[in-house]
């Protein structure tokens, strides 16, 4: 069928872990070093093709620093799916995410797809959050876990695919 399903979906992270450039790889495929911080937040709309029906996201891409945290709570309400970012050469970041996930479960809609995404994996040499310490951490709270790079790409569109199957299509 050719029905269109539309989405909310927000990234939550801690600033500079890359939202804005995983966004702008999936929805434009290109890439900045220099990437401005978000600034309140921007919203961005892109499609997936699924097997049953066509996902239209409508992507809230929330600003990380600490002086926007409280306006988190008007994005993430009613979002159908979250995506929280670390960055994996940052442990405080990988805090971060697991303070972003607890309050998504406590607060956020009940049924949230949630996806934990590892970015900056093209720095591997600097990593410092294992796959297995991300992993068994994702399994335990029942939610997505993948390795993402908005600079090369890996696994950004695999996200949100990952994500628009999971995702009720009715
Ligand atoms: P806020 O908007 O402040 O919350 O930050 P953000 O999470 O949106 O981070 P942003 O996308 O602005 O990226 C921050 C910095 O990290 C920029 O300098 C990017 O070029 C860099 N960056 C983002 N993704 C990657 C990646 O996958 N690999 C590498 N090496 N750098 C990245
Ligand atoms: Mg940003």
């Amino acid at each position: 069928s050719n029905r269109v399903c539309h989405f909310k979906l927000v990234l939550l992270g801690d600033a500079a872990v890359g939202k804005s450039c995983l966004v702008v790889r999936f929805v434009r495929d290109e890439f900045f070093e220099f990437q401005e911080p978000t600034i309140g937040a921007a919203f961005l709309t892109q499609t997936v093709q699924c097997e049953d029906a066509t996902v239209k996201y409508e992507i809230w891409d929330t600003a990380g620093q600490e002086r926007y945290r409280s306006l988190a709570p008007m994005y993430y309400r009613g979002a159908a799916a979250a995506i929280v970012v670390y960055d994996i050469t940052d442990p405080d970041s990988f805090a971060g995410a697991k303070s972003w996930v607890k309050e998504l479960q406590r607060r956020g809609d009940p049924n949230v797809i949630i996806a934990l995404a590892g970015n900056k994996a093209d720095l591997e040499q600097r990593r410092k959050i294992s796959q297995e310490e991300a992993e068994s951490y994702a399994e335990e709270n029942g939610i997505l876990h993948l390795v993402t790079s908005a600079k090369d790409g890996t696994n950004v569109k695999s996200l949100f695919v990952e994500i628009a199957k999971k995702l009720p299509k009715n």
